[in-house]
């Protein structure tokens, strides 16, 4: 085989109270990439969508996450890609953690699957240090992995794939952009003991929640005291949006990773729908354009289609 075709799954990442460490996947949007293996030891981009994002491989998310895999198996071919992005970036449910992963499953897939996920996710680190500006792995191991993960540690790497009830998510993108990179800029360096216990308080009681599929539980666990009230500002009508969201149903929600895009969990697609409704109606008096998602959680992760 020297072709393969994969989606690549949008993520929600620190699901309100878990910064940097938890994350989900979502069935839609997904990037669609395809990977041939040629005989050079380069790196070839091209793609078939009008977001603009580099070609040159030092400079593309797909292209420094390939270049480190190559460099670990350091033999004489490279990989041509050509990539659809259905993730928009910028957006704040996992762009570039979808580009990194869907190169390096695609490429694994073609190398007869020599590396496991966790080493996907090493060579993946290297793209989203090239968009952020940091190591984290909480869109990435969710997008590799599918379902709700938990990155216990990023150095060295420690996954722990989550039980979780059925489970549905609304996403509202609002048609601008926050960079990753300057939503954790404007991050407190130290925080009270206080807000931390009650932060990870939370997050066990989240973790707790899912495996016991306890929605009530979930809902009072989904808070943030220490990166949400930093990060809000710069999300128009953000406050609004999510109390919509919990007042039509939603089991809970927030930012969506760094932003702007805002998510709520509801038990049901009907209820997410419901909050979809009532997200875009209050959203859409802002007058900034938007688009909204209502998606299952992805159980797969990247997948060969
Ligand atoms: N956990 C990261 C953050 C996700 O909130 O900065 C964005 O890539």
């Amino acid at each position: 085989m020297d072709q393969i075709r994969v989606h690549s799954p949008a993520t929600v990442s620190n699901v309100v109270c878990g910064f940097d460490c938890l994350g989900f996947a979502l069935s839609e949007p997904y990037d669609d990439i395809t990977l041939r293996l040629i005989d050079e030891p380069i790196i070839k981009i091209r793609h078939n969508d009008s977001y603009g994002l580099p070609t040159d491989p030092d400079k593309n998310v797909a292209g420094v996450t390939l270049r480190a895999m190559l460099d670990a198996v350091d033999e004489p071919f490279g990989f041509d890609v050509e990539i659809t992005k259905g993730i928009k970036p910028g957006s704040g449910i996992g762009s570039s953690a979808a580009s990194a992963c869907s190169a390096v499953v695609a490429a694994n897939e073609l190398l007869e699957r020599r590396f496991s996920k966790l080493e996907l996710i090493e060579f993946a680190m290297a793209g989203e240090m090239l968009a952020s500006g940091s190591r984290h792995a909480d869109n990435l191991a969710p997008c590799i992995y599918g379902g709700f993960v938990l990155v216990r540690s990023s150095q060295p790497l420690d996954v722990i794939e989550l039980d979780h009830p059925p489970l549905f998510a609304t996403v509202l993108h609002p048609q601008i952009e926050i960079k990753t990179s300057e939503a954790r800029a404007i991050l407190p360096r130290e925080v009270p003991l206080a807000a931390a216990v009650r932060n990870w308080s939370n997050l066990g009681a989240f973790v707790a929640a899912l495996s016991k599929g306890d929605t009530e539980l979930m809902s009072r666990a989904m808070r943030d005291e220490i990166v949400e009230p930093a990060r809000s500002s710069l999300i128009p009508g953000f406050d609004d949006v999510v109390q919509a969201g919990l007042g039509a149903g939603a089991v809970g929600g927030g930012i969506s990773g760094s932003g702007p895009s805002m998510f709520m969990i509801s038990a049901s697609r009907e209820a997410a729908d419901g909050v979809a409704a009532a997200m875009s109606e209050v959203y859409s008096r802002t007058g900034i354009e938007f688009n909204t998602y209502v998606s299952a959680i992805d159980p797969d992760g990247v997948r060969v289609v």
